[in-house]
């Protein structure tokens, strides 16, 4: 199969109404989008990305009264939040409708949906009569991707199309909020794109945070995400930089460039910007990743706003590679 990328929504159609995958730029990383009613197109998805069909998918709509059509009931609180900061980085956990198979929520009377904010994918979402069913367009496991070409990289030859809307302008996942009904309760099950500190703003409450559930239907399954084929090292820099050769060492710098001579450096954020922190970290993970070095060493981020979630990422991505060492 030959992958073709472009910005012919025309031909994004035409593929996913004949139950093909297209991949699909939105604001956080690239969807691996499917007709989400139909079971023969998401299944596809779980072949080509090699996913556990124990991991559920995201549903991705228009706009509210697509979303009403997919939950069985929307609760005023998530209503508000999702009026406010959508379309955007939110993703809401809620009982899905009956119209959503078991296929798309892994068995889960529970589905995640969101509305995501690129006006090429908000486009197709809204000439479609279907919602779509979209996972990170990378192969399970590996770094999300945030450009076409990233995409291209690894699914070129297994999926028909890309659209290329460019590099995204958030870079991490979106944040995933369930609710809980006896104590009227938002709780934050994935860190992302959307803080919660302005969540927590908006809403004047604090908000729970439950991370250790953001696989609710898997628990503790799969710790190991975001991999990068050379060993990732996270922490402080100099602590990790002792006993290595420094020349087989490649560094990822939140804010500034250390005084090291090392294969390589990048640096996150030259502004000292957790936003931009996060559009940058999968390309800079990816591009360290080809610097064929020994180990990947990367600082933490400052534990506020996007750092939190970036932080997470990186801590999914170092699993078990601390013990690789001296
Ligand atoms: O920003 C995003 O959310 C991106 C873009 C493409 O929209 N999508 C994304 O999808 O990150 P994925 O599949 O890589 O991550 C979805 C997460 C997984 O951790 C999955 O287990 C969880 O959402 N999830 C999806 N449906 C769920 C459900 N019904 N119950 C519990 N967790 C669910
Ligand atoms: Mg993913």
């Amino acid at each position: 199969m030959q992958t073709q990328i472009g910005l012919d929504l025309d031909l994004a159609f035409k593929f996913i109404n004949n139950q093909e995958l297209v991949a699909i730029p939105t604001e956080t990383v690239y969807g691996l989008a499917a007709n989400a009613l139909s079971i023969e197109a998401v299944s596809k998805i779980y072949q080509v990305k090699n996913r556990p069909q124990f991991n559920p998918l995201i549903l991705h709509v228009a706009n509210v009264t697509e979303m009403k059509k997919y939950v069985s009931h929307l609760p005023s609180k998530l209503e508000i939040l999702i009026q406010k900061f959508s379309p955007g980085p939110l993703t809401v956990l809620l009982p899905k409708s009956e119209l959503v198979s078991d296929l798309v929520t892994a068995g889960s009377s529970m589905v995640a949906i969101r509305i995501p904010n690129h006006t090429l994918t908000l486009d197709l979402l809204n000439r479609l009569d279907f919602p779509l069913a979209a996972p990170s367009a990378n192969i399970s496991g590996t770094v999300s991707p945030t450009s076409a070409e990233h995409v291209f990289e690894q699914l070129n030859g297994k999926i028909p199309y890309i659209l290329n809307g460019g590099e995204t302008s958030i870079g991490i996942e979106s944040t995933i909020v369930g609710y809980d009904d006896r104590l009227d309760e938002i709780t934050i099950h994935r860190l992302g794109g959307l803080s919660i500190e302005e969540m927590e703003a908006f809403l004047h409450e604090k908000i729970r945070v439950d991370i250790h559930h953001d696989q609710p239907t898997t628990p503790g399954q799969l710790k190991s995400h975001y991999a990068t084929q050379t060993p990732l090292l996270v922490g402080n820099i100099d602590e990790l930089i002792k006993d290595k050769y420094p020349k087989e060492i490649v560094i990822i710098n939140y804010h500034k460039l250390k005084d090291y001579e090392v294969k390589k450096q990048f640096v996150l954020s030259n502004h000292d910007s957790s936003a931009e922190a996060a559009q940058n970290l999968f390309k800079i993970m990816r591009e360290a990743d080809k610097c064929q070095a020994q180990y990947i060493i990367c600082e933490w981020a400052p534990e506020e706003h996007l750092g939190l979630a970036i932080n997470d990422r990186l801590r999914k991505a170092s699993f078990n590679k601390t013990q690789i060492k001296k």
